[in-house]
């Protein structure tokens, strides 16, 4: 909902304000978020917070539908994937109309696909993640005189002497979200980004049963022996922390990482690196941040300003510096960013045209929030039951994501 403040004496007109659900709660994270706040400040409008922690934004997702309910949805919200499609479906989300947003042009198809229903547009596309990464210390690697890893079998076998050094080996948190992103990651690497979407999205019977599913859990059981003790409750940028700290050498992550780095002061290439996970160099695992908007009156102040803050040049390069993305406009340079995002940027655009990009699950860009649950449920249990067999994994997930077709 949006409110006109009262104009204080000083002032000379009223600022409006927007009130904003989202779940950037870590640093990094509201780092980037306070690049928002400024520049709508900037233009006399006011972003009320309503961060909801949790990453991944499982949690933000229960409090937006509570608040829907409610009917006190809030004015804007983060809203990610074909879950946009969903709540533009039943009719909560303001359609939205602006020159800029409207031209297809300025957006990659999976950013256009995301954000249309029906030829009408409904979501503003901030930032794109790369998600298949490892971020890593180098100074570990260095002292050690260790190789940085390009194949699994090398990270794995660097683990001993990372042990002896009193180092883990791979920095994870035990979270539902947590798991099935690394678990995505690896089916990835595993079997190609065309078997990814055979086995997520068309659930083909022959993905389905393929032996590569059950390769894959067995991977995540491989890395799970490389991390330490103290998962449970671990946020990843607790875990991110552990590698900057060089308590961590390696962590797998999205690059939010990146923003998170960013934020306490660290600098690519010497106190973090990153190389694409084992398999997947020309790969791009993504997700798409996105902002959805409530508001009854379209045209009121609140609705072109925040479109068109978002879609501004100058906000979408520096928002994704801030939060370690690239700018879901395909028509801005990436001159000023690192090379870790610039060769996101550069995959992003060769996968977009030879079939190797694959939209991240454990992120919500290809299935139902209840499609996603059973996935987590799943991949959770698994990770924290030893007595699950891979085997038994593969058949219980293709039984689910056959069932849920
Ligand atoms: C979102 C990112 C966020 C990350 C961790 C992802 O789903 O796309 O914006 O930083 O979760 O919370």
């Amino acid at each position: 909902m949006w409110i006109t403040l009262i104009a204080m004496p000083t002032c000379a007109y009223a600022m409006q304000s927007l009130e904003v659900l989202h779940w950037w709660t870590s640093s990094g994270e509201q780092q980037s978020a306070a690049v928002l706040k400024e520049r709508l400040a900037d233009r006399n409008l006011l972003w009320v917070d309503y961060p909801v922690r949790g990453g991944g934004g499982d949690s933000a997702m229960a409090v937006l539908k509570a608040r829907v309910i409610d009917r006190s949805p809030p004015g804007a919200a983060q809203i990610i994937g074909p879950d946009i499609q969903h709540w533009a479906q039943l009719g909560f989300l303001s359609p939205l109309h602006h020159a800029q947003l409207d031209d297809t042009s300025l957006f990659y198809p999976v950013v256009n696909e995301l954000i249309r229903v029906q030829g009408q547009t409904v979501a503003i596309p901030l930032s794109i993640h790369r998600i298949n990464w490892m971020w890593l210390n180098p100074s570990v690697f260095e002292r050690l005189d260790i190789p940085l890893p390009t194949t699994w079998s090398q990270l794995e076998s660097s683990a001993p002497v990372l042990r002896a050094a009193g180092i883990i080996p791979l920095a994870h948190g035990n979270e539902p979200w947590q798991n099935a992103t690394l678990f995505e990651i690896v089916l990835l690497s595993q079997a190609g980004a065309s078997f990814y979407r055979q086995y997520f999205i068309d659930r083909d019977e022959s993905a389905l049963t393929d032996p590569s599913v059950v390769a894959a859990f067995e991977q995540l059981r491989t890395l799970k022996t490389l991390m330490d003790p103290h998962i449970n409750q671990r946020e990843w940028q607790q875990a991110s922390r552990l590698v900057a700290d060089g308590e961590a050498a390696v962590q797998i992550m999205g690059d939010w990482v990146k923003g998170e780095f960013s934020a306490w002061g660290l600098v690519p290439g010497e106190d973090y690196l990153c190389l694409p996970v084992p398999g997947t160099n020309e790969q791009h695992l993504y997700s798409i941040d996105t902002f959805v908007m409530f508001l009854d009156e379209p045209n009121a102040v609140p609705m072109p300003t925040f479109i068109d803050t978002l879609l501004s040049p100058d906000l979408q390069r520096d928002f994704s510096l801030a939060k370690g993305t690239i700018p879901a406009r395909k028509d801005l340079p990436v001159t000023a960013f690192d090379d870790c995002s610039r060769a996101s940027h550069h995959v992003f655009g060769q996968a977009s045209q030879s079939g190797m990009l694959a939209p991240s699950i454990a992120h919500s860009m290809a299935m139902s929030p209840e499609s996603e649950d059973a996935v987590f449920e799943i991949v959770h249990r698994f990770f924290n039951d030893e007595r699950m067999t891979p085997e038994l994994a593969a058949i219980q997930l293709a039984q689910t994501l056959r069932a849920l077709k």
